[in-house]
């Protein structure tokens, strides 16, 4: 029943309400936890919020299974200190949506039930260490084109969360590049790594944005509410548009035969990915889709010791000063 209410973006609100809350958006206002807004809008930033917020915490995942396999300490002490990152964006992340009035542990079982999604690319595995670059460069490049704009969004709590969370994402697709350029310019074996792995992480990259804009159910609410300010094929072009010419730089070759650049329009004509593909990964058919759930089930069912502890010593203090007063 949730999800149904999370999914619904209809709205019964009081019409001049409405009006006045669409008023305060178009003139650029920030909306803020206290302020009056349509159901639909807290519902859509919940799901939105929570569900980026549950891919930072599930991509620690990919990338933490190569911290004791890192080459040098030097990559083993950057690669862990990204995971921390991913964690910390997590958490504001987390904390943004609290204020709409659902708790991280709700968000969490919503996850854990399959009612709230995460991001698709998480559900590839990381088989090698090239892979830590693609992720970084590309994964991480595909982040801040989508989360760059969303600085901007109208949700205070979310605006401000997003800007920290890319400068720090910003060092995460540098260090991820400068993986790739160690290994495209290394030995061949190593620089057979680096194309295999742009290989099998650029097709999921372009997913990450999104169904095309004709199959976006949610794209044209939420950029009438400044949720989102991009659509999703203007952000995939982009990023397209930015990724090219660093795998031409690399000496990689983006593994696309139809790629070619269109005078006219000023940007690269590309092949959609297999939307067939995206959509099963979605239903939870993806290469690591049980795998990551059932990590994240194991972190919850092993927590709860510590969540028990915290809520019975609240309960004490609580009972404590009210027996003080
Ligand atoms: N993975 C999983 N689900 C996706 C998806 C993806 N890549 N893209 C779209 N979907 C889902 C939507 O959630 C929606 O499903 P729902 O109705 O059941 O919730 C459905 O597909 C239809 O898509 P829409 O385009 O209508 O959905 P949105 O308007 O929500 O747009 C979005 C999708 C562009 C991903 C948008 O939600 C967004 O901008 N989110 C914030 C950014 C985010 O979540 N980023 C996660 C990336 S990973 C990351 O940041 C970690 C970093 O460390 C790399």
């Amino acid at each position: 029943m949730y999800a149904q209410m999370i999914k619904s973006e209809a709205t019964a609100d009081d019409p001049d309400k409405l009006k006045a809350f669409q008023a305060r958006i178009d003139a650029g206002e920030k909306i803020e936890p206290k302020d009056w807004m349509p159901e639909g809008y807290r519902k859509t930033l919940i799901r939105q919020i929570g569900q980026h917020a549950h891919s930072e915490i599930v991509g620690q995942l990919p990338e933490g299974n190569w911290i004791t396999r890192a080459p040098t300490l030097e990559r083993k002490a950057i690669l862990l200190a990204k995971v921390q990152d991913e964690a910390g964006h997590g958490l504001y992340l987390y904390c943004a949506a609290e204020t709409l009035g659902v708790s991280r542990d709700e968000m969490t079982r919503m996850l854990l039930d399959g009612r709230m999604k995460y991001s698709s690319i998480f559900n590839y595995p990381t088989l090698t260490w090239a892979d830590m670059g693609a992720v970084g460069w590309l994964v991480d490049g595909a982040a801040i084109m989508n989360q760059v704009p969303l600085q901007r969004t109208s949700y205070g709590p979310y605006a401000r969360a997003m800007i920290r969370i890319c400068k720090e994402e910003s060092f995460h697709q540098r260090q991820g590049f400068d993986i790739m350029m160690k290994m495209a310019n290394g030995t061949p074996a190593q620089r057979r790594m680096a194309q295999d792995a742009l290989n099998r992480f650029w097709y999921p990259s372009l997913m990450m944005f999104g169904p095309s804009d004709k199959d976006s159910v949610h794209s044209a609410q939420s950029m009438r509410w400044r949720i989102k300010i991009n659509t999703n094929d203007e952000l995939r072009q982009k990023f397209v548009d930015q990724t090219v010419p660093q795998a031409e730089y690399l000496g990689l070759t983006v593994p696309d035969e139809t790629l070619s650049w269109n005078e006219e329009r000023g940007g690269y004509d590309f092949a959609e990915p297999d939307w067939t593909e995206f959509y099963d990964v979605l239903k939870g058919n993806g290469p690591c889709n049980t795998d990551r759930i059932a990590a994240r089930q194991k972190a919850w069912d092993d927590g709860a010791w510590v969540r028990d502890g915290l809520m019975a010593h609240a309960a004490k203090r609580k009972a404590a000063k009210a027996a003080a007063q």
